[in-house]
């Protein structure tokens, strides 16, 4: 079962064959992954312009789709499907994707799967480590999303926690901007943090104690918040700018700032993960998404895991940001399950896994 995977829904056009066993069994393998990533064109906006997105991908999918295929040395009628990401992102990311696939669909004459972006990140883990055991926790954490998922065997989701405002992502970005750092922030503050010292700086952390107002009859426990740390980060830059007199800090202040800051968003994100594994008796933690590529996050993770004695599964840096091979994967759990999408299949922008 061969699916060809298209994920467009934020500033990355990204294309995927990716192959599994007969009915969609395990272990899954990566014929090809291509990704041309806007970062570049978005840095000089300190973030992503939706309407400059989906122009880009307008110009990049057809170089990519055909990369990818020529990559995986297959041609439009030796897959067996096309899977594409129908939500959650920006609208006309999104749909330049979703048209896309519809129309190669249509014109190979192939079925057509519909992808939840987040199934896609979650899937990343058993794309690349196969089988997890479970009931397993799983922490999507990007730059548009922090939600914590049960899954109680391979393939099923159940949203567990979630981000009240900010993404973790989303918190680094905005952070890493009022430091003058640059977009994207992850991977900057992720640098600057490695040998500053973490306690220089005390910022809060949040634990949410009441429903959501919006959603007042979800599970709350294990809700996430971040954007009161954004604003203690930003009333520190400003104090400290005015007690100094200048406008740039001192790099060693920027520097222990970033590390303050990666250290409590690390240890909520930590924290929650395991006393959501704990609550409800799973037996493994994954992390996927583009934070998950944080170096930090990672060995604070690990470590947690030694000591709980829960094994903790991270994707590759290539699987952990946005790709289409996750996208692929996640079509194949569809495929296998006949869950087809109509030829009129829409995007959405708010898609709920
Ligand atoms: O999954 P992703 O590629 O796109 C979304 O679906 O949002 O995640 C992008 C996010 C950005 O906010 C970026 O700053 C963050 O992942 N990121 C990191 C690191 N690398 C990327 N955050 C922390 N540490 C990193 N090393
Ligand atoms: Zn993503």
């Amino acid at each position: 079962m061969r699916v060809l995977g298209i994920e467009t829904s934020c500033d990355e056009t990204a294309a995927a064959v990716v192959e599994a066993g007969v009915g969609g069994n395990l272990p899954w393998r990566i014929h090809s992954s291509v990704v041309a990533s806007q970062v570049e064109i978005h840095r000089e906006w300190g973030g992503v312009v939706p309407e400059i997105a989906s122009r880009q991908h307008v110009r990049d999918i057809c170089g990519v789709v055909e990369r990818a295929l020529a990559d995986a040395a297959a041609s439009w009628s030796s897959i067996d499907a096309i899977a594409v990401t129908q939500g959650p992102g920006l609208i006309g990311s999104l749909l330049v994707g979703v048209s896309f696939a519809k129309s190669a669909a249509w014109a190979a004459g192939k079925p057509l799967v519909a992808v939840n972006h987040l199934a896609g990140h979650i899937e990343s883990l058993w794309l690349e480590h196969g089988d997890l055991p479970t009931p397993a926790i799983v922490l999507v954490v990007s730059g548009g999303h922090t939600s914590l998922y049960v899954v109680p065997a391979s393939g099923t989701y159940r949203l567990v926690g979630r981000t009240r405002d900010d993404a973790a992502g989303e918190a680094y970005d905005k952070v890493a901007k009022l430091l003058g750092l640059g977009y994207p922030g992850g991977p900057v503050i992720d640098r600057l943090a490695g040998d500053a010292d973490p306690d220089a700086v005390s910022l809060p952390s949040t634990r949410l104690t009441h429903p959501d107002r919006n959603a007042p009859s979800r599970e709350y426990r294990f809700d996430f918040s971040f954007s009161g740390l954004k604003t203690a980060v930003l009333r520190h830059v400003r104090h400290r700018q005015q007690a100094l007199g200048v406008t740039m800090l001192p790099e060693v202040e920027v520097r222990d700032l970033a590390a303050a800051f990666q250290s409590t968003v690390v240890d909520t994100l930590v924290d929650r993960a395991f006393a959501a594994a704990k609550w409800h008796n799973a037996v493994a933690v994954g992390i996927a998404g583009g934070v998950a590529a944080n170096s930090r996050l990672r060995a604070a993770a690990a470590e947690r895991g030694r000591r709980a004695e829960m094994p903790v599964f991270f994707p590759s840096t290539h699987l952990s940001t946005d790709n289409a091979a996750m996208i692929a994967a996640a079509g194949i759990r569809k495929l296998a399950a006949g869950q087809l999408a109509p030829a009129d299949l829409n995007a959405a922008a708010s898609l709920p896994l």
